[in-house]
């Protein structure tokens, strides 16, 4: 009998001691850990990317709000046929089924080349990326990139950026305010104008916050252009 209690205050003791150790980890909610928590209530965890894995955040959520959540297609004013594409829980709530990447009504009426009505055809890159995504089962997660501005250049930083976050409502059939982000020279032009309208535009200096229904762009983003537009905009 002595020794049961003995026994059982030691197992206590050691429990208590892995607990106050382990600053509570496993009463975390397995979201926290993996960064899939993006409702703002815990303090912000860094997750590095993984080159294997889809993020919502960065990578699928600024595709739908680019290429369908446009006014008057699938925003919340608009809600064409019901859908509203603008966050996860709207873009999750129906027509997209998680490890089916060719069902649903939002994969097959962009496999059909349906959707984006009246703009171009998502490409066989942005596609492959939902697919990945929906596979690895439409995870509500964030990574966080290194924040490289030591080597901003127009192709390999510029360029992508604007068509992962822009492009799809400022090109040749669509061009919000009149803008195009799509070639070389439009940007360009846009960066070194007197207005300075791309930065004032994803800073919200003056003119209405870009992109506009999205989150604004990552602070290294934003370095990322500031950076380019003080070097003179090259086309590098
Ligand atoms: C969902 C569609 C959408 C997205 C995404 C979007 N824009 Fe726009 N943008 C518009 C519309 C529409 C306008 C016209 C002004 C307005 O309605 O607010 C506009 C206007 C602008 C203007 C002109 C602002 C002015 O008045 O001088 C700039 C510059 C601009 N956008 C840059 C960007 C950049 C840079 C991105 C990506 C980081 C972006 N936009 C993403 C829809 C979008």
């Amino acid at each position: 009998m002595h020794l049961k209690i003995i026994s059982s205050l030691i197992f206590l003791l050691v429990l208590l001691s892995i607990i106050s150790c382990k600053h509570y980890p496993f009463l975390e909610t397995n979201d926290y850990l993996t960064g899939t928590d993006t409702s703002g209530n815990n303090p912000p965890v860094v997750v590095p990317c993984d080159p294997d894995s889809v993020y919502f955040e960065s990578q699928i959520l600024p595709l739908f709000v680019s290429n369908c959540a446009q006014s008057g297609c699938h925003n919340t004013a608009s809600h064409k046929d019901n859908y509203i594409l603008d966050n996860y829980a709207n873009i999750m709530s129906h027509g997209i089924s998680p490890g089916h990447p060719t069902s649903g009504n939002i994969m097959n009426s962009i496999l059909d080349g349906e959707m984006p009505q009246n703009a171009p055809n998502l490409t066989s890159e942005q596609i492959a990326m939902l697919q990945l995504w929906i596979m690895q089962g439409c995870q509500n997660n964030h990574c966080d990139a290194a924040c490289d501005t030591n080597n901003v250049t127009y192709s390999g930083t510029i360029a992508p950026m604007m068509n992962t976050y822009c492009k799809g409502c400022h090109n040749s059939s669509t061009a919000g305010g009149g803008v195009r982000l799509d070639t070389y020279a439009y940007v360009s032009s846009l960066a070194l104008s007197t207005a300075n309208s791309l930065y004032n535009s994803v800073t919200a200096n003056g003119v209405p916050i870009m992109p506009k229904g999205g989150p604004a762009l990552p602070n290294c983003k934003i370095d990322e252009i500031r950076i380019w537009i003080q070097a003179g905009a090259p086309n590098n």
